[in-house]
């Protein structure tokens, strides 16, 4: 009797403790707004937001950054917009909040990861690149005039022959489709490839790096970008406003999942016996706020090791060494980039609203001047 009450009372303490830390935390998230906008020395204008939502995303002068020793300094000449950057500006799915991105208020008050411009300035012990070299890749913070990155981290020279523009769009759209057909796809000559979501960012890299894997490429979009995906090399398009792939009676070895729009068992009814499952997708607006992708990415985990398919979640890794891969293959005619529509700087909150919409045509992209 006496144990059950102590548990009882346990219980009871530390719920009310939780809920005390939950409160002191969720009111004392706060950023630097108020500081990193008040007057610079050396400003550059970059897209800024104090709060959840995109209303509050604002052009602002804020301090340029400086290298460190390891660091180049970047002058980005254009960015691309990803689903990721939804995801902060809007502090959704909530879990990533409890994750360290700011439970009230944003942490980090910049936004954007993808970029490409010229090598300004380099840090003592940097010997990859000089000023004046033309880069791309991703950082923290790339809606800005200037990006600080690690030399080692994911930044790659651009070829001559890509526009600013076209290299900015690659880094987590083209990382992510190579990395989910390679490595945990492993996507061989010959086998069939169902690529669900062929016509956006990632969709339209990987409807072509599983063309160049000598893969058969079945690729699902709807009618307005048949064309786009046939001419992207695509094998055969599916236009799911006419036909459901899930439906269907061909096999696949692979499925890249870009749009989890099939339950989990409608996908593997379609994957061959020994056929690999990737999800990568998930978590817009109309997912769940509170743990957007993960309930798919749990049911995933759990199915995986009772059934032969292999089916898996993979997030991006961003590297120097794939984004060299995906450049020499735009370099050499390979692949190329689909841009579809292009802002300026002070239009990011338009653009990631375009992209909110779920229907880009490949990459959505921002110049900076
Ligand atoms: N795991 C990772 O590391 C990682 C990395 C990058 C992205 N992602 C995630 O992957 C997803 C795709 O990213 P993204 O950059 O490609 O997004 P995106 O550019 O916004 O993709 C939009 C595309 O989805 C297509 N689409 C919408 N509804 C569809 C449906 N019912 N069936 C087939 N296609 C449909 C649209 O085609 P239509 O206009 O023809 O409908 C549009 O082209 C996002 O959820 C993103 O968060 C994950």
């Amino acid at each position: 009797m006496k144990i059950k009450r102590i548990l009882k009372w346990s219980v009871i303490v530390i719920a009310l403790a939780l809920l005390v830390w939950f409160q002191i935390a969720y009111w004392t998230s706060t950023n630097d707004y108020d500081r990193r906008t008040a007057a610079a020395n050396h400003p550059m204008k970059a897209i800024v937001y104090s709060d959840y939502g995109l209303s509050n995303l604002k052009l602002e002068n804020i301090e340029k950054p400086t290298p460190n020793d390891d660091q180049i300094l970047v002058k980005v000449r254009a960015a691309s917009i990803n689903p990721y950057d939804w995801h902060f500006v809007e502090g959704k799915p909530y879990i990533m909040r409890m994750m360290g991105v700011g439970l009230r208020k944003p942490k980090d008050i910049q936004l954007g990861v993808d970029f490409a411009g010229t090598v300004e300035a380099v840090g003592k012990n940097v010997t990859q690149f000089k000023p004046g070299d033309d880069v791309f890749g991703g950082r923290g913070g790339a809606f800005a005039e200037y990006v600080c990155r690690r030399a080692e981290g994911a930044v790659a020279l651009k070829p001559a022959n890509l526009t600013f523009e076209q290299a900015a769009s690659v880094n987590i759209a083209g990382i992510t489709a190579l990395q989910a057909l390679r490595d945990k796809g492993k996507v061989q000559q010959g086998q069939k490839v169902l690529i669900n979501g062929a016509s956006g960012g990632v969709g339209t890299f990987a409807v072509q790096i599983a063309k160049s894997l000598g893969a058969d490429v079945t690729g699902v979009c709807s009618t307005r970008n048949v064309d786009l995906v046939r001419s992207l090399g695509a094998d055969h398009v599916i236009d799911y406003t006419k036909e459901d792939f899930a439906k269907g009676a061909e096999r696949y070895d692979v499925i890249l999942d870009n749009v989890p729009n099939h339950t989990l068992s409608e996908c593997r009814r379609v994957l061959n016996p020994k056929g690999k499952y990737v999800l990568i997708g998930g978590g817009g607006p109309n997912d769940s706020r509170w743990i957007g992708p993960f309930g798919r990415i749990i049911k995933t985990m759990v199915l995986s090791p009772f059934i032969n398919q292999q089916m898996g979640m993979m997030m991006a890794d961003a590297n120097h060494d794939d984004l060299t891969i995906l450049a020499d293959m735009m370099q050499s005619g390979k692949m190329k980039a689909v841009i579809d529509r292009t802002y300026k700087l002070s239009e990011v909150p338009a653009a990631i609203a375009y992209l909110e919409e779920g229907h880009a045509r490949g990459k959505v992209i921002i110049t900076v001047e």
